[in-house]
């Protein structure tokens, strides 16, 4: 990788000019139970405009959002739902299905971690105006090797355990400190049954896929795009920077 600005996107610590050998990790066996991968074939191309770094704030925003509401469809299909027959307009009976988030919006809850989790929140509640919302403010400590997770402040709303689902929504998924520290939280103070949670999610990675299939496997992930690891700064490889920053336009 060569490096053109101090502040790349590579983690830190690169000069302009230098060039560095970007080593990506792979956990011996990186799977879990409960994901699903999108597939979606216009993905490759929103994918590119958001990974490349040329692209500006205004359409960083635009192209994220335009995959982020595929996978607000994509997360749907995955809640609970029921059988319904229609009848269309040439007389036809149609036997079809409808999501809870469709039929009774206010018995899902959406929870997004604070700060690029609100993306996802508001992309999800374009589609579904009518969800219960819920926050937890959490952030990676950059300035640690491990990058752990800070939890700063929780609201959520009461009745929370007894939702049909409760949907995780945070764009990245790198070393999982973050999610699983909202899972916790969720499952442990909160006592929101594991089953019923849906992560959210537009990139994630192997590394995190692990810490999350190792402690909460029946928890559904619902991610558009798997990469191929982390760096040693814990940032996702190919990547596209830091989300929350790119979309908030705070680089
Ligand atoms: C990013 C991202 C996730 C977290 C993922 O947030 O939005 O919340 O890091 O990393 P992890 O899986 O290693 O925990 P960050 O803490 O940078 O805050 P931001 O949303 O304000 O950018």
């Amino acid at each position: 990788v060569l490096i053109k600005e101090a502040n790349c996107l590579h983690g830190g610590g690169c000069r302009p000019g230098e060039e560095r050998v970007v080593v990506v990790k792979r956990p011996a066996k990186a799977v879990h139970p409960n994901v699903l991968v999108m597939k979606n074939a216009g993905l490759i191309n929103l994918f590119t405009k958001i990974r490349d770094e040329t692209t500006g704030a205004a359409e960083f925003v635009q192209y994220s959002k335009r995959i982020m509401r595929l996978l607000a469809e994509e997360t749907a299909a995955v809640l609970p739902s029921r059988s319904i027959t229609v009848h269309t307009p040439t007389q036809v009976r149609y036997k079809g299905q409808l999501s809870v988030i469709d039929t009774n919006p206010e018995k899902v809850c959406l929870v997004s971690i604070i700060r690029a989790g609100d993306s996802l929140l508001e992309s999800f509640r374009e589609i579904f105006p009518g969800v219960t919302v819920g926050k937890m403010w959490i952030q990676r400590n950059e300035s640690s090797a491990s990058k752990e997770a800070v939890h700063s402040c929780t609201k959520l709303p009461p009745g929370i355990h007894e939702m049909e689902a409760v949907v995780l929504c945070d764009p990245m998924l790198a070393t999982g400190g973050s999610s699983m520290t909202a899972l916790h939280t969720l499952v442990k103070e909160y006592g929101v049954k594991p089953e019923r949670i849906v992560f959210a999610n537009v990139i994630s990675c192997p590394e995190g896929l692990d810490a999350l299939a190792k402690d909460f496997p029946e928890v559904k992930i619902v991610t558009a795009w798997v990469d191929d690891g982390l760096n040693e700064e814990k940032f996702i490889l190919p990547g596209l920077g830091d989300y929350g920053d790119r979309f908030f336009n705070t680089t």
